[in-house]
């Protein structure tokens, strides 16, 4: 059956159509129906089942005579390490970490925080707390002490797992000291912490509260895996909103399970066996869905690679281990396909190296722009297929579906919508626009399973980030269209979250920080157009009257605080003095103008402006840090 013939049949019958995909998966009690409706536009799936996600992942693999193959290659150039671990040591490293954690107390829906960089380790913890149904949080390296605070206070958790640290180009960034500091400011207080000694950074443990990785495991029992509940939550992971609180998307077991053993040969092509690389962190979804579960779901070796596209030694590391471990379909942000291509344009260093089994590169994240395609395409000789999804969906909501069919690539669309997904454009009336016209892009309910079933800690705010506005449909937040053939575009988002190198941020909370700046009165964060990171923020900030410092002083100031806060991850830099906003006449701060401006773009001039000569203040603000570009 081609494409078209498998999105029918689900939509003819979705219930039929993921009870057949679920038949792929082991089950403790299969699921005896697919979909719940819990009334008032919540759902779930498979609800009624009785499944295990690191029994999986990894056991059933072992079972099923893979016990020898390579479940995780680590390539780590930042320290030289490279390492393979096969799903039979898998399995004995992670029912070791599981006992361990249990004799310690954790149990079944206990919160467990992982914090931890790109090793085989933060991904042992993941599984280790799946074994025990414990619900994981992994917590993003470039995140603050005061980001891991909130985490810790929104999902409480009985123990955190951490390592001594990550490397950073040119820094060893400490996490023993954040980990520290995040636990005294939150109210809530684990119960015991783990951390994972590296070489590069021996911490000091506090007694009574940390053990070290090994030690902590020595003579216990190890864990056997723990049916839970199809609805039973796998993990929670937080990513941005409008507002300066994260929000935690809950990912259900059993649909997370289904859905993801569908994606790999699917969309990504490949048979168990073959390996796979997604060039992400653990901290992000894409590191939760592609390096960590669903290659090894479905009996793939995953690469865990720690370092970045460039200087690790040169802009030839993508295509390095892509020759070494023999990767079949790569996956990558196009940020750093972006910083690849800036240092190596012609190609050079890709040349050094045999591809020639690689069958394709995904991009995902972020926009995936026309040149970047077109010098990929160019560069590899291979199919260059952008998908877009989202943490709440936790895979691909549209993509080539190359497994079953590969379809015509239209640069700038990231194809057809996937089994699961009904795609609507809809105007701010609600009702669907006509074809390659602009709108919300929304997604009929019930969304498919593998996707968020609520928030967590906020079921209110689940409804009106999602539910409220559309009644009947999930709001994507994203903007866009689709043509005369169903593909999708993607254009923007509709509110204030930005994709800085392909890390969700949130301008939001940059201006409740900046706002908390003593000398700050009132500020506007907005993303401008960046070549290498996509969008990068731009700060501006109005003095508290009678202030009278060196505004230099205070952007100096501002960009500290923000990176203090939030982490170096926000990639805030830019701030800029200004006397005045521009505002609508209901007070409104008119921040996509500003971003027009910033990106050198035509702008309508707003109707309902206050007072359109601020417009001209924004400019020369702008001018003396050197927009538009
Ligand atoms: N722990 C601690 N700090 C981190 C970090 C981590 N895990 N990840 C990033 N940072 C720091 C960086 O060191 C940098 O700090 P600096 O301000 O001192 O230089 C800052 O956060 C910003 O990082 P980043 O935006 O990643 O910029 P960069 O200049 O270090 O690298 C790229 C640029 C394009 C090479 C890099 O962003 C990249 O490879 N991106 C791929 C995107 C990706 O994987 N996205 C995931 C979603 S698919
Ligand atoms: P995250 O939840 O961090 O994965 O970020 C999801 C957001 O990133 C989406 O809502 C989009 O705004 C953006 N995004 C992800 N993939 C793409 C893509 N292929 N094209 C355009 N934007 C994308």
């Amino acid at each position: 059956m081609g494409y078209t013939d498998i999105y029918q049949s689900w939509k003819s019958d979705p219930e039929a159509y993921w009870l057949k995909q679920a038949e792929a998966i082991d089950w403790v009690e299969a699921p005896t129906k697919a979909l719940f409706d819990r009334g008032d536009d919540i759902y779930e799936w498979f609800a009624d089942a009785k499944v295990n996600t690191c029994y999986n992942a990894v056991d059933r693999h072992v079972e099923a005579g893979r016990g020898a193959q390579a479940a995780i290659i680590h390539d780590s150039p930042v320290t030289g390490i490279k390492q393979r671990i096969t799903f039979s040591d898998l399995q004995a490293r992670v029912s070791s970490l599981a006992g361990a954690l249990r004799a310690k107390g954790v149990e079944k829906g206990d919160r467990v925080i992982i914090y931890m960089p790109m090793i085989p380790e933060a991904l042992e913890a993941m599984l280790a707390c799946t074994r025990i149904g414990a619900i994981h949080s992994v917590v993003f390296g470039g995140f603050s002490a005061s980001e891991l605070a909130v985490r810790i206070d929104d999902c409480t958790p009985k123990a955190i797992i951490a390592a001594s640290c990550g490397i950073e180009p040119n820094r060893i960034v400490q996490y023993k000291p954040l980990l520290d500091g995040a636990i005294e400011q939150a109210t809530h207080k684990p119960d015991f912490c783990v951390i994972f000694q590296r070489e590069q950074e021996v911490a000091k443990l506090v007694e009574g509260r940390d053990v070290s990785w090994y030690a902590f495991q020595y003579g216990v029992e190890p864990a056997e895996c723990v049916p839970v509940e199809g609805n039973h939550p796998a993990y929670i992971l937080y990513t941005s909103g409008t507002t300066g609180a994260p929000k935690g998307v809950i990912r259900s077991t059993a649909g997370h399970l289904v859905s993801l053993n569908w994606t790999m040969k699917n969309i990504y092509n490949v048979d168990p066996g073959d390996v796979f690389w997604a060039a992400s962190d653990v901290g992000w979804v894409v590191g939760h869905s592609y390096i960590c579960y669903a290659p090894l779901i479905h009996g793939n070796t995953t690469v865990v690679f720690e370092g970045k596209p460039v200087g690790n030694p040169d802009a030839g590391t993508f295509w390095r281990v892509i020759a070494e471990h023999d990767v079949r379909s790569f996956f990558t942000a196009p940020t750093a396909i972006r910083a690849v291509k800036r240092e190596d344009p012609d190609g050079e260093l890709l040349k050094k190296y045999d591809l020639s089994r690689l069958r394709a590169l995904y991009l995902a994240g972020e926009r995936a722009d026309p040149d970047t395609i077109h010098w990929a395409q160019k560069m590899l000789d291979k199919p260059v297929y952008d998908h877009w999804w989202q943490t709440e969906t936790g895979f691909a909501i549209v993509a080539n579906p190359v497994g079953i069919e590969a379809l015509p690539v239209k640069v700038g669309s990231p194809t057809l919508p996937m089994p699961g997904y009904d795609i609507q454009i809809l105007g701010e009336d609600g009702h669907p626009k006509p074809k390659g016209e602009l709108g919300a892009i929304a997604i009929k309910l019930p969304l498919p399973p593998g996707t968020l079933p609520g928030l967590w800690n906020a079921e209110g705010r689940f409804r009106k980030s999602y539910l409220d506005t559309f009644p009947g449909y999930y709001e994507t937040g994203d903007a866009g269209m689709i043509d005369e053939d169903g593909y999708l575009y993607i254009m923007a988002r509709t509110d204030d979250v930005i994709n800085v190198a392909g890390h969700r941020l949130s301008t939001g909370l940059m201006e409740e920080v900046l706002a908390s700046h003593p000398d700050v009165a009132e500020c506007a964060v907005l993303g401008a157009k960046d070549d290498l990171k996509g969008q990068v923020p731009i700060g501006f900030v109005c003095l508290t009257k009678g202030v009278d410092r060196p505004a230099e002083e205070i952007t100096r100031e501002c960009v500290a605080l923000v990176r203090d806060r939030i982490g170096p991850v926000a990639a805030f830099k830019l701030a800029v003095v200004v006397d005045r906003l521009p505002k609508t006449r209901s007070g409104k701060i008119l921040r996509r103008t500003m971003a027009s401006i910033a990106d050198g773009e035509e702008y309508k001039m707003p109707a309902t402006i206050d007072d359109p000569a601020v417009l001209d203040e924004i400019a020369a603000a702008l001018k003396t840090i050197g927009y538009p570009k």
